[in-house]
């Protein structure tokens, strides 16, 4: 196995010992863009390896951060509306993170920038973040709400904004421009997002007013640089937490994996799986006015396989496990006789790729019984019988159709599965790995 756009999938009979999965992506990109704008050198260790977080590195460098690379990320930061204006276009490449939260950024400086992207991330809606940007003062031009973005920055108003989609990337951004804005600027989540800006801010030193579902900054805040270790992300986590799940007689143990809180409900969807899990129960005390140290809490997660079930997920689930579909159909792929089923998840058409049809195509051409609906679909257990599938360019569908493929009767290719280098560029050395037991 390789991971050139081609890989054979190894088979995988059980799953045992323990693993550790790249920094998290989210994190990652939030303590860069902090960085950049805080008084001080940060440190960063853990950062996520993947073309992702490297791509909100070069754009940060573009706009005049001093950063080094290596085992630990530095970062110099440039203060408040410190950036300066870059010479060319800041390339966000596949990543809907790094244009959308930069575009909150940049939107404070008083310069223009163009943001662009590869030919998925072109495809994607950016007018979430346009029509609150816009409102606080910015102009923005788009082709048709996508991609390219041409951000005009200026002095911006605080603005209260409540998304029409839940969207962490819609709030962080509103939430960084409202950094560099005049005023208290507020968010009111439809639902409970991701929280790792929130969190972000306060170990830059920020401070962030949690009232129910607002979440409101201060303009003209400094920040401070920090040292920081970015947890294991676990949304790569899953992809081992599904095959050990699926697979009889596994045991597996991830280290060091993120718990916030905001991003482990797909647990509890594991274990309506059947799967056996074990969580640390010490967890830092949660968001809220009498906590001490803001962070990220990170642990070490126990996973057994349990007895198959049929399971769902349901509209209110999907914002606090929109990563973790495409894994959760693996595991629901591999096993006999089980259903999965999806509903109020039509974000998915507008991720990498449309990770509705391009799931069911993939597993469909692995012998996967799957009926796609607008918003959703129901995957039929197989396990698969073998074939090829295509990732069409898209990182968690290429991880999805190898983890299910390596329970497959028959041999399994994924076609363009180099797109893990987004998030996880060692993910076919370890399931090589886990294979060989
Ligand atoms: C992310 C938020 C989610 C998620 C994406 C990363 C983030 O997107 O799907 O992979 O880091 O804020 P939405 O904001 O569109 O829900």
């Amino acid at each position: 196995m390789t991971t050139t756009g081609f890989a054979a999938v190894p088979r995988v009979t059980r799953v045992a010992g323990r693993v550790r999965v790249p920094g998290d992506k989210s994190i990652s990109h939030r303590y860069a863009m902090l960085a950049a704008v805080a008084e001080g050198e940060s440190r960063l260790t853990g950062y996520a390896p993947g073309a992702d977080c490297a791509a909100t590195l070069a754009c940060l460098e573009a706009l005049g951060a001093r950063v080094t690379r290596g085992s630990t990320i530095t970062i110099s930061g440039r203060g408040p509306r410190g950036l300066r204006a870059p010479s060319a276009p800041l390339d966000a490449a596949n990543s809907g993170t790094s244009m959308r939260l930069l575009a909150g950024l940049v939107a404070a400086h008083p310069f223009t920038s163009v943001i662009a992207g590869d030919a998925s991330l072109s495809r994607r809606p950016m007018r979430r973040v346009i029509d609150p940007l816009a409102r606080m003062g910015a102009a923005i031009d788009a082709i048709d709400g996508r991609p390219p973005l041409t951000i005009h920055g200026a002095s911006l108003r605080a603005i209260t904004y409540q998304p029409e989609v839940p969207s962490a990337q819609v709030k962080s951004a509103v939430l960084l421009a409202g950094l560099h804005a005049d005023g208290l600027t507020s968010v009111k989540e439809p639902t409970p997002t991701r929280d790792h800006t929130e969190r972000a801010l306060e170990a830059f030193g920020g401070r962030v007013v949690r009232d129910g579902d607002v979440i409101a900054v201060e303009g003209g805040q400094r920040l401070r640089a920090i040292t920081a270790d970015v947890p294991g992300d676990i949304s790569s986590a899953l992809f081992w937490l599904a095959l050990a799940a699926g697979t009889p007689d596994s045991d597996l143990t991830i280290e060091g994996v993120g718990l916030n809180p905001s991003r482990t409900a797909v647990f509890e969807v594991l274990r309506r799986a059947g799967a056996i899990l074990d969580v640390p129960a010490d967890l830092p005390p949660e968001a809220g006015s009498d906590r001490q140290i803001p962070g990220e809490p990170s642990g070490s997660v126990r996973v057994r396989f349990g007895a198959p079930v049929s399971f769902e997920i349901t509209p209110a689930d999907v914002p606090l496990m929109i990563d973790e579909i495409p894994g959760l159909a693996a595991l629901a792929a591999m096993q006999p006789g089980v259903t999965m089923t999806v509903r109020g998840a039509a974000e998915l058409r507008v991720k990498e790729s449309d990770r509705i049809s391009m799931l069911a195509r993939g597993f469909a051409n692995l012998g996967i019984r799957v009926d796609e609906y607008e918003d959703g679909f129901t995957i039929h257990g197989g396990p698969p019988a073998g074939g090829e599938a295509d990732a069409a360019g898209d990182h968690r569908l290429a991880m999805a159709f190898a983890i299910a493929g390596s329970r497959a009767r028959g041999p399994v290719h994924v076609l363009g599965a180099d797109a893990v280098a987004v998030s996880y560029p060692g993910f076919f050395a370890e399931l090589d790995r886990i294979a060989q037991g």
